[in-house]
C-alpha cells in the first residue's frame, strides 16, 4: 500500500492509503477530494498537479509538463507520494 499525502487540495490535507491500482484522479474522488478535471485522458491539462515527493507511473499524454508536474488522471502511484495542487 502506498500513502498519498494529500498538501491542500480542494482546501483539503489529508493522507490516502490506496493500491495503487487507480489513476490519483479516481483515489481522491474516492476520498471526496475533488480535483478540476475533464477529459479524463490526457488531453486537456486540467488535471495537473504538483508531484513534491516520490514516484508515480505516468501514461503518455498530450500536454506538455514541466518538472514535476504529473496529470492525476493519468498517474498511478509506485512509492509513497506528496501531491499539491498547482492553484
Ligand atoms: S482530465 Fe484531462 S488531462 Fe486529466
Amino acid at each position: 500500500m502506498f500513502k498519498i499525502e494529500v498538501n491542500n487540495i480542494n482546501g483539503k490535507t489529508e493522507s490516502l492509503y490506496v493500491y495503487g491500482e487507480q489513476s490519483i484522479l479516481t483515489e481522491l474522488e474516492n476520498h471526496s477530494i475533488l480535483l478540476n478535471h475533464s477529459c479524463r485522458q490526457g488531453h486537456c491539462g486540467a488535471c495537473i498537479l504538483y508531484l513534491l515527493k516520490g514516484d508515480v507511473t505516468h501514461q503518455p499524454c498530450l500536454v506538455p509538463l514541466s518538472q514535476g508536474e504529473i496529470l492525476a488522471c493519468q498517474a498511478k502511484p509506485i512509492s509513497d507520494i506528496e501531491i499539491e495542487s498547482k492553484n
